[in-house]
C-alpha cells in the first residue's frame, strides 16, 4: 500500500475544491512516494463542505478551524482562505504540529507575512510551502531548464506576467478580492504577485529597486444586493525592477493585471539574452519558444510542441495537452513528495523565503506606485 498523508482543508472555496479534485485522481500519477487523503474539511460556510464528503467519503466537517487542528488524524493542512486570515491561521496550523501548504500571498501585507515567518522559524520540523502552480507547466519548466543550462548569456530583459480580464466588466459584483480590508492594499499584486515572482526568485533574480505603475479603473462595484460598494484595490500593476547580476544588471517587468482585455488567465515568462531567449505562455499551453544565437548567425525563434511531459510522470500519453488542473496536481505531487522525504523532482513548491521576498518586492512596488519614486527593496 502506498503511504497516505492525511490532509485537512481549511477554506472550501475555489481552491479547496481544486485540491480535492487533484487528490481524487491521484491514480493519474504513476510514480509518487505517497498519496493524499482528505480526512477533514473546514469552512465558515457549512453549505460548501457536503460536496467533499459526498465525493471523497465520510470526514470531519467543522466551521471552526480549531476543531480541525485538534484532530490527531490530520497530518497536514491545505489552507485557502481570504488573505486577511493567513496571519491568524498559518501560525495556528503550525502550532498544532501540522505541515502546511498555504495559499499565497502568505499574509496580506509585509507585517502579517513577518508574523507567519516567525511562526515558521519556530517550527523547523514542519514542511511549509506556498501555493503557486503555473511553473509546473512543462513549457515553464523548459524555460527554467534553458536558463539553468546557461543558454541565455548576459540577460537583456525578463518579463513575467499574469493577466486576468473578468474585472473589465464594471457590473461584476464586488467580492473579497476587491476589498483592501480583506485582500490587502496590494490589490492585484497580492493576488498575482507570487505567480509572477516564483520563477524569477527561484532563478536567483532578486529585484534591487522597483518603479511601479498602478492603475485603478473601477472605483465602485455592485454589492450583489442591489447596492454599490467602493472597490478600493488596485486593478493593474506594472512593476519595473532592476535586478543585479554578475553579467550586468537587467530590467525585469512584472505585470499583475486584473483588467487585461481578453486575457482569461494568461501566465507567461519571457527571458531575452545575448546568447539565448526563451518564452512560455499558458495561452499556448503545449508549446514553448526559444532562440539560440551566435555572433553573426541567424536570429530565428523555434517553437516546440511539448505535449504532456510533466515533472511527475502520469498515465496521459505524451502527445496530449497539459492544463491548469494538471499544473495544480503537479504542484501537489511536489509538496507530497517532500512530505514523504523526496526532493520534489528538483522543483519544490514556492518556499516561505520566496514568499517573504515577494512581499518585500510588492511592498516596495506599492510605495513606488503611490509616490512615483524608485524604491529600494528591503528584504527581511
Ligand atoms: N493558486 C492559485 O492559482 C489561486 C487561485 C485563486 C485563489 N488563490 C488563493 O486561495 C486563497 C482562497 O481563495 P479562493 O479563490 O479559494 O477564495 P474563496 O472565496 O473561493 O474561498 C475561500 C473560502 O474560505 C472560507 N473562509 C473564510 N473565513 C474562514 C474561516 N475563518 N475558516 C474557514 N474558512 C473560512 C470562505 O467561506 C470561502 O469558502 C487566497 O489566498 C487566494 O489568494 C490561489
Amino acid at each position: 500500500m502506498m503511504r497516505e498523508i492525511r490532509f485537512g482543508i481549511i477554506g472550501c472555496g475555489l481552491m479547496g475544491r481544486e485540491f480535492a479534485s487533484a487528490a481524487a485522481r491521484w491514480l493519474h500519477l504513476t510514480d509518487t512516494r505517497a498519496k493524499p487523503r482528505i480526512v477533514a474539511v473546514c469552512d465558515t460556510n457549512p453549505a460548501l463542505m457536503g460536496w467533499y464528503a459526498e465525493h471523497l467519503g465520510p470526514m470531519q466537517q467543522t466551521t471552526d478551524y480549531r476543531e480541525l487542528l485538534a484532530n490527531p488524524e490530520v497530518d497536514a493542512v491545505y489552507c485557502a482562505v481570504p488573505h486577511v486570515l493567513h496571519a491568524e491561521l498559518y501560525p495556528a496550523i503550525l502550532a498544532a504540529g501540522k505541515h502546511l501548504l498555504g495559499e499565497k500571498p502568505f499574509g496580506m501585507d509585509a507585517a502579517q507575512n513577518a508574523t507567519i515567518m516567525a511562526a515558521i522559524a519556530a517550527h523547523p520540523n514542519l514542511i511549509v510551502r506556498c501555493s503557486s502552480e503555473m511553473p509546473f507547466y512543462p513549457g515553464a519548466q523548459r524555460v527554467i531548464d534553458f536558463v539553468k543550462s546557461g543558454s541565455i548569456g548576459p540577460i537583456l530583459e525578463v518579463e513575467a506576467a499574469f493577466l486576468h480580464s473578468s474585472d473589465i466588466n464594471p457590473q461584476k459584483p464586488l467580492n473579497w478580492k476587491r476589498m483592501a480590508s480583506v485582500n490587502g492594499e496590494y490589490g492585484c499584486m497580492g493576488d498575482l504577485g507570487m505567480h509572477v515572482l516564483h520563477v524569477p526568485l527561484r532563478l536567483g533574480w532578486r529585484p534591487e529597486t522597483v518603479t511601479a505603475s498602478l492603475v485603478k479603473r473601477v472605483p465602485t462595484r455592485p454589492d450583489g444586493k442591489g447596492g454599490t460598494l467602493p472597490c478600493d484595490t488596485w486593478d493593474n500593476a506594472t512593476i519595473t525592477a532592476t535586478v543585479p547580476h554578475a553579467d550586468g544588471a537587467f530590467p525585469m517587468v512584472l505585470k499583475t493585471w486584473r483588467i487585461a482585455p481578453g486575457e482569461a488567465n494568461t501566465w507567461s515568462i519571457r527571458v531575452l539574452g545575448m546568447n539565448g531567449s526563451a518564452y512560455f505562455s499558458t495561452k499556448q499551453p503545449r508549446q514553448w519558444q526559444f532562440m539560440r544565437y551566435t555572433a553573426g548567425g541567424p536570429q530565428a525563434w523555434a517553437t516546440e510542441d511539448l505535449g504532456y511531459t510533466p515533472l511527475f510522470p502520469a498515465i496521459t500519453g505524451g502527445i496530449f495537452e497539459f492544463g491548469f488542473t494538471d499544473a495544480i496536481q503537479q504542484m501537489w505531487a511536489a509538496f507530497i513528495d517532500e512530505l514523504a522525504g523526496g526532493d520534489a523532482h528538483g522543483f519544490p513548491c514556492a518556499s516561505p523565503q520566496e514568499a517573504s521576498a515577494h512581499h518585500a518586492v510588492l511592498t516596495a512596488a506599492l510605495q513606488a506606485g503611490k509616490t512615483g519614486q524608485s524604491v529600494k527593496v528591503a528584504y527581511a
